[in-house]
């Protein structure tokens, strides 16, 4: 079983900054780094440390080995990431001094995702292959209808937040993941509201699909029409919460393609994962390696608050 990610690649331009600017304010950054990035490319690079076989499916523009090569060095298939003479995508990231970001994304060659690459692409998968899709790239009511055709396993991190729904068939959406914003919004319903609320509200107008709810330092729920499973947030010192959501996402479906392991067991790994990236500065560049999630799950078995 593989990953067929549908994903942004972005070249991340991170200042620090005290505060984030404010309307018709200028303020100086602390520093400038960049980084590869892109919630495609951060699931792509997440689900791969966690050990799962990908291939990402996306565009750049001239001149951005570093991305393709960063994907390329963690054993991300990138034979078939498309070249065209578009700008790359890329995205203008304000890290606060508590480690929260405040981000711009310019979509660039991401959004040249034609039919004849989307079916190209669909063609190397087989029946319940995953196909992983966030809404940083175009198309994606097609590439849901397309993959459901052929039988794969549709993924779908609505982020960011897509601003017309009604062109997206999530009926055929197998599993969201989603924060507590986007499932709010999915669901219908305004913040504040309890998350079983939402997950009631999502099982029920969507029974056929299953929700991964990430609820930041409160943990993340599992909800199908079979299964409820939770795990909450192992407490670390946030540096920088940019991928975070990406870190998650990749190793949870990771653990899913490695079969042999339970809800709980993904969930867990996947939040052992989103802490450590969290502990560090940048997106792609903070996602653990699997043995460091390993012996991160070691050194907090003492102090595990878990629920099932
Ligand atoms: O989720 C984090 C990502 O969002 C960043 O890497 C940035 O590129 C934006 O896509």
């Amino acid at each position: 079983m593989k990953i067929l990610n549908f994903g942004s690649l972005n070249i991340d331009r991170v200042y620090n900054v005290s505060q984030f600017v404010s309307e018709g304010e200028t303020i100086l950054a602390k520093s400038l780094k960049i980084f590869p990035g892109g919630k495609g490319l951060n699931q792509s690079i997440a689900a791969a440390r966690a050990g799962a076989s990908v291939i990402h499916a996306g565009a750049v523009g001239p001149e951005v080995e570093f991305l393709v090569g960063f994907l390329r060095s963690n054993n991300v298939n990138v034979e078939n990431i498309k070249r065209t003479n578009e700008e790359t995508g890329h995205a203008v990231i304000q890290v606060n001094s508590s480690g929260q970001n405040s981000i711009i994304v310019y979509g660039g060659a991401n959004q040249l995702l034609d039919d004849a690459y989307i079916e190209h692409i669909l063609n190397c998968g087989e029946t319940g292959d995953i196909v992983l899709l966030q809404n940083e790239t175009n198309s994606i009511g097609k590439i849901i209808r397309a993959a459901h055709d052929h039988g794969l396993y549709i993924v779908f991190n609505p982020s960011p937040f897509p601003r017309n729904m009604e062109n997206i068939p999530i009926e055929l959406v197998d599993c969201f993941m989603v924060n507590e914003i986007e499932g709010a919004t999915l669901a219908g319903l305004s913040l504040p509201i309890q998350q079983e609320l939402i997950l009631d509200s999502l099982i029920k107008q969507y029974p056929n699909s299953s929700f991964v709810l990430t609820l930041g330092s409160k943990g993340a729920i599992y909800r199908s029409n079979a299964e409820c499973c939770k795990h909450n947030a192992f407490g670390v010192q946030a540096v920088d919460t940019t991928a975070a959501g990406d870190t998650f996402c990749g190793y949870f479906l990771a653990g899913l393609c490695s079969k042999k392991k339970t809800i709980f067991q993904c969930l867990q790994e996947a939040s052992a994962a989103a802490a450590i990236a969290v502990s560090r500065a940048a997106a792609a560049p903070s996602i653990p390696t699997y043995s460091e999630v390993h012996s991160f799950l070691l050194s907090q078995e003492h102090n595990m608050e878990i629920f099932e």
